[in-house]
């Protein structure tokens, strides 16, 4: 099992505009069985992890109709509307704690961190994120919500085109001797 931020950007570094939208996003062109789209990604998904912006956005723009069948954590100090019948939990333990119970959650699966930005950072701030895929439209936006704002050295594993879409992964490459994973 991995623990992935598994995303979409701008070319110039935004996951969001900074009124929260995706509608530059929406409008392009992907194949959704081509490479490295999100189908055959969330396959292997076990659980989520999101902050609060990224879950109001999903509850706003999917009416309430929780999408996903993994169990989640949504990282929030405040105690904001749960979808029925979902497994859906808000917590502002730390990510460590919250990264256990994901995982263990999972069952061998990988983790997927949604977003936004620092909520990927503050997992490889605790050693805990192994690998960032982005997606990069072809847009750039001038501002809006970072996509990763933090000093991460990464190794580039994969590249494809999927239509619009230039799509990246990357390992995140660690000191030597770090020790945070459990
Ligand atoms: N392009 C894409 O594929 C993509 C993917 C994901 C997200 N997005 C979008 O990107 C934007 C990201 O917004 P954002 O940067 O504001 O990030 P966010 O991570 O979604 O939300 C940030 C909020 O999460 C809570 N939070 C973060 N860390 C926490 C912690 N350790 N403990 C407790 N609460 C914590 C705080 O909210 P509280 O005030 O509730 O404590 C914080 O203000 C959203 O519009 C989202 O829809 C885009």
């Amino acid at each position: 099992m991995a623990t992935h931020f598994y995303t979409a950007s701008s070319l110039d570094g935004f996951i969001a505009t900074l009124d929260h939208s995706l509608d530059w996003l929406l409008s392009q062109d992907i194949d959704l069985e081509g490479p490295m789209a999100y189908p055959s990604f969330e396959k292997n998904v076990g659980a989520l992890v999101m902050g609060a912006s990224t879950y109001e956005w999903v509850m706003r723009h999917e009416e309430r109709q929780w999408g996903y069948t993994q169990p989640t954590w949504v990282l929030t100090h405040r105690d904001l509307e749960l979808p029925t019948g979902a497994a859906v939990e808000l917590t502002s333990d730390s990510v460590s704690e919250v990264h256990a119970r994901a995982v263990a959650a999972a069952e061998g699966r990988d983790v997927w961190i949604v977003g936004g930005g620092d909520v990927a950072g503050q997992f490889a701030d605790a050693g805990l994120l192994d690998e960032v895929w982005v997606q990069y439209a072809p847009v750039t936006l001038g501002s809006g919500a970072p996509l990763l704002p933090r000093r991460l050295d990464l190794e580039l594993l994969e590249v494809a085109r999927n239509r619009s879409f230039l799509c990246g992964r990357y390992r995140v490459v660690r000191d030597e001797g770090e020790t945070n994973r459990p």
